[in-house]
Order: structure tokens, then sequence, then C-alpha cells
């Protein structure tokens, strides 16, 4: 490796990434403590909700697979799940296939989302140009990873990634980062696309509608039942029942008094 490339590939695989970690919590921080109140979905399923319905779901839960995947695959080393007995050809073939699965859940709900945004007049009104860079940037990180998904593993037959990619990524947050596993000439270009995007994502979480993530209302599952109730005693309820009984019987009676007056009227003029 010449330095230059020494150089490029530091700056691609070492320092890239740290910057991406600090700017994402100092992002987080910043944003959390400047504004709060646009810590929001920014949501337009009140202007659009037929394509959203399916959309979300498919791209959310699809998603929660690929993280689950991405965990098992990069964060576990292959020396784990070889002493549970998980041979390599085993792992690949699991991974190519749940990875196949949930990554078509999670194209197809972003291509609907992507279409959702740009056929539907009001929701495009309500798009930023930031919307539009963090739409274009999950698209290009689920291209790249179906194709390594797909091509590389499920069709090509197998590229081992967690022997160079997943121990590069682990070296950063073990503070003994190594980017010559991911320069050697084996890696694929895509996984190498993937990973550098990988990071971009990460840097500009903070400062897009993405911080919703931390704000998914899980409480809601656990927290007791909301109890409407007055706060007035129970005399002054009575009291102001008994008042709105008599309101709702003369509003009621209203209408039988105007055509009684009508009648009276008719009759009036049915007398002259
Ligand atoms: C630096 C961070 C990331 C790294 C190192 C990484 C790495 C990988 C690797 C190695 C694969 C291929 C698995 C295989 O060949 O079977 C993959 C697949 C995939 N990645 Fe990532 N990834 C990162 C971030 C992301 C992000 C932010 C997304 C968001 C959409 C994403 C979406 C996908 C998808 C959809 C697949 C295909 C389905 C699957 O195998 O799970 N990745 N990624």
């Amino acid at each position: 490796m010449t330095i230059a490339t020494s150089r490029g590939a530091w700056l691609l695989w070492v320092i890239v990434p740290y910057l991406a970690i600090a700017t994402f919590i100092v992002g987080h921080v910043w944003r959390y403590r400047t504004d709060q109140f646009h810590w929001t979905t920014r949501s337009t399923q009140l202007l659009e909700s037929r394509m959203l319905k399916l959309a979300s779901p498919l791209f959310h839960f699809g998603l929660l697979a690929v993280i689950a995947g991405h965990i098992i695959g990069i964060l576990i080393p292959q020396s784990w799940t070889e002493s549970l007995g998980i041979t390599e050809t085993e792992y690949r073939i699991f991974s190519a296939v749940m990875g196949t699965l949930a990554g078509t859940a999670v194209l197809l709900g972003l291509v609907l989302l992507i279409t959702r945004r740009a056929s539907d007049r009001r929701v495009r009104a309500t798009t930023k140009t930031m919307d539009v860079t963090v739409l274009g940037l999950l698209a290009f990180m689920v291209a790249t990873g179906m194709w390594n998904t797909t091509v590389h593993n499920l069709i090509e037959g197998g590229y081992n990634y967690r022997l160079s990619i997943s121990p590069w990524f682990r070296g950063i947050f073990l503070l003994h980062p190594n980017p010559s596993l991911v320069t050697a000439s084996a890696v694929p270009l895509s996984y190498r696309l993937h990973a550098i995007a990988g990071w971009l994502v990460i840097m500009i979480w903070p400062f897009t509608r993405l911080v919703h993530a931390w704000s998914v209302p899980i409480a809601y599952l656990r927290r007791a039942p909301i109890v409407y109730r007055s706060r007035a005693p129970r005399h002054a309820r009575a009291g102001a029942v008994g008042l709105a009984g008599a309101r709702r019987a003369s509003a009621a009676a209203a209408p039988q008094a105007e055509a009684g007056i009508a009648v009276q009227g008719q009759g009036g003029v049915h007398v002259n």
C-alpha cells in the first residue's frame, strides 16, 4: 500500500467512522437541547394514509429484522457461532435467506414510501431537502445491502464478510481500528460502498427526522389505563347533571314549542 492510499484508507475506514460516531452523539445532545419541538417524525399520515398503512410497517418491521441480522453477522464473531457448532456454510445460508426476506420487505416498503412522497401532491409539498437526502441514502444502503446478500451470498455462493467487514467494524468500537481489513482486494466494492454509506447515515441521523426512532412510545404498552373523572364533588356533579338534564329537556321541548306556536298560528289563521 502506498502512503497516499494508506492515508486515504485511514481517512475512509478510521477517521470517517469516528467522525460519524462523534457527530451522532454530540448532534443528538445538541438537537435535544435546542430543538425538542421539532423532534418528531413530521408525520404525513393525515395527508395520505392508504399507501402509508402498507409501506410503513413493511419498511419498519423489515428494518428491525435487518438490524437483528446486522447484530448477529457483524457484532458476533465467527468463532462464537462456530463454538456453538454452527458451520460457516450453515450460517451463510441462514443469513442469506433471512437477509433476503427481511431486505425485500425493507426494499418494498422504501419503494412505496418514495413513490407515495413523489406522487401525492400534499405529501410532496411537505418534503424538505433533508428528507430527499435521507431517502436517497437509505435507497443506496438497501440497494448495496441487497446486492451483497443476494448476489454475493445467495447466488454466487458466498463472500465471508465475517472475516473482514465484521472485525473491522468491531475494531472501531474496541479502539484498535484496522483499515487494511477493508482495503484488502478480496473485499467486494459493494461491501465497501455499503459500509461507508452506513457511516454517512449515522452522521446525518441527529439532524433528520430519523431521531423519531428514539421516541417510540413503548411505555404505552405497559402504562396503566388513564381514568378520566371529574374533580368536582359528587353533589356538585349531581347538580350539574340536574342542570344539564333541565337544559336537555328544554332543548328537546323547543321544537315542539315552536311547532305549538306554529299550530297556534295556523289555528289563529284558521280562526280568522
Ligand atoms: C456501517 C454500518 C453498516 C455495515 C458495516 C453494514 C454491513 C452489512 C453487511 C456486511 C451486509 C451483507 C450481509 C450479507 O452479505 O449477507 C449488509 C446487508 C444489508 N444492510 Fe447493512 N450495514 C451497515 C448499515 C446499514 C444501514 C444503516 C442500513 C439501513 C437501511 C442497512 C441495510 C442493509 C440491508 C437492507 C441489507 C440486506 C439485507 C440483509 O442482509 O440484512 N445496513 N449490511
